[in-house]
């Protein structure tokens, strides 16, 4: 089967054509987005292959119907970025990759939590130019600590045992309460005791209507002041202009995000010879105490291939069964 591979970068054309060396797909990979202008891109192809900041919406999805495209292979878990009532509706199929590393995306939760703590990011710059004076440097013992986790899935669940190793004190917000969590120590509580008693909150949620700006001003008026916020799930579970007016009072102490709710203009992308047009981007990246990476939690040499050999998987099932290994139901 013909594969279009759009927002292909080096290492997903290395990781993809390693895995699909056995299955023998003929990947045709773009390194241009999936957007409103390039469907045709898919003339030939029975399968699209998409990441996160690909457009999914029910306009290209019944342009790539209309070009004869069948299978949606997502090399994501997150699935917010697709129309999937309109792919059902065009008899397009649309699988994921559910699971992959979530060591990947934990570990670089924590990578953000001790970077915004003990502020790293400022003193590999300030010993660089020769200064080696502590002021602003102060952080905290994580020991102690109580950490709020939204969302204890299987990247939530990896980052709680990984804290539970700090000597943290866990707390947990999730509809679906998991039995490993409790056996660790975790509490389940509603998010008002998430929000009034955490130093950290960490959000591990899928991106989805309930979830959608759920850290909004109502949420932060009610979190400890200094709470650090974390968000490594889909950037528009934070309301970015609440989290800007919680950051300018201090209630919000530090904030690390690896997703954005406007992403998709930024993300991937090579801003350094050009300017920042989103001005509310651009205001976050003023504040000392905010810390930023452009959705690489992911970027594992693990979970690459875990995600190729998913995708390839997605598309061999597909093509003998007519259904992906790992299909996204409509609602
Ligand atoms: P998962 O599906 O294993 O777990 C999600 C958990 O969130 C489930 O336990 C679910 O019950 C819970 N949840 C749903 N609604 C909730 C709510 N309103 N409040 C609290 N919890 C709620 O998903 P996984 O693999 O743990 O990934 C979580 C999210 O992380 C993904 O949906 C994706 O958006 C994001 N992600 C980000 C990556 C990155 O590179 N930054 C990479 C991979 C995933």
């Amino acid at each position: 089967m013909q594969v279009a591979v759009f927002s292909a970068r080096p290492y997903d054309v290395a990781s993809l054509t390693a895995a699909n060396a056995a299955a023998g797909h003929a990947l045709v990979f773009h390194e241009t987005r999936l957007a409103a202008e390039t469907p045709a891109l898919a003339a030939e192809a029975g399968a699209v292959c998409a990441f996160v900041n690909d457009d999914l919406s029910a306009a290209v999805v019944a342009r790539l119907a209309a070009l004869g495209v069948r299978l949606l292979a997502l090399r994501s878990a997150g699935f917010n970025h697709v129309d999937v009532a309109a792919a059902a509706a065009a008899g397009l199929a649309v699988g994921r990759v559910p699971a992959y590393s979530p060591h990947a995306v934990a570990e670089h939760a924590v990578a953000l939590i001790l970077t915004l703590n003990r502020k790293t990011h400022r003193a590999y710059n300030r010993v660089r130019e020769g200064n080696f004076e502590l002021h602003g440097l102060l952080g905290f013992d994580l020991h102690g600590k109580t950490v709020g986790i939204v969302g204890t899935g299987l990247i939530g669940r990896v980052l709680a045992r990984i804290l539970a190793g700090f000597g943290c004190r866990l707390v947990a917000h999730d509809p679906f309460p998991h039995p490993e969590m409790v056996a660790l120590g975790v509490a389940y509580v509603g998010m008002d005791r998430i929000l009034a008693e955490s130093d950290i909150v960490t959000l591990q949620c899928p991106l989805t209507p309930e979830t959608r700006h759920l850290i909004d001003d109502a949420a932060i008026a009610r979190m400890k002041r200094g709470v650090m916020l974390v968000n490594t799930s889909r950037g528009a579970v934070v309301d970015t202009r609440a989290v800007i007016r919680g950051l300018k009072s201090g209630t919000i102490g530090s904030l690390g995000l690896d997703v954005y709710e406007e992403e998709e203009a930024l993300f991937f992308e090579d801003f350094s010879d050009r300017f920042i047009e989103d001005d509310t981007f651009a205001r976050l990246l003023t504040f000392p105490n905010v810390l930023v990476t452009g959705h690489q939690a992911f970027f594992t040499v693990e979970a690459l291939a875990g995600i190729a050999e998913t995708t390839v998987a997605n598309l061999t099932a597909f093509e003998r069964d007519g259904r992906p290994l790992h299909p996204v139901a409509a609602q």
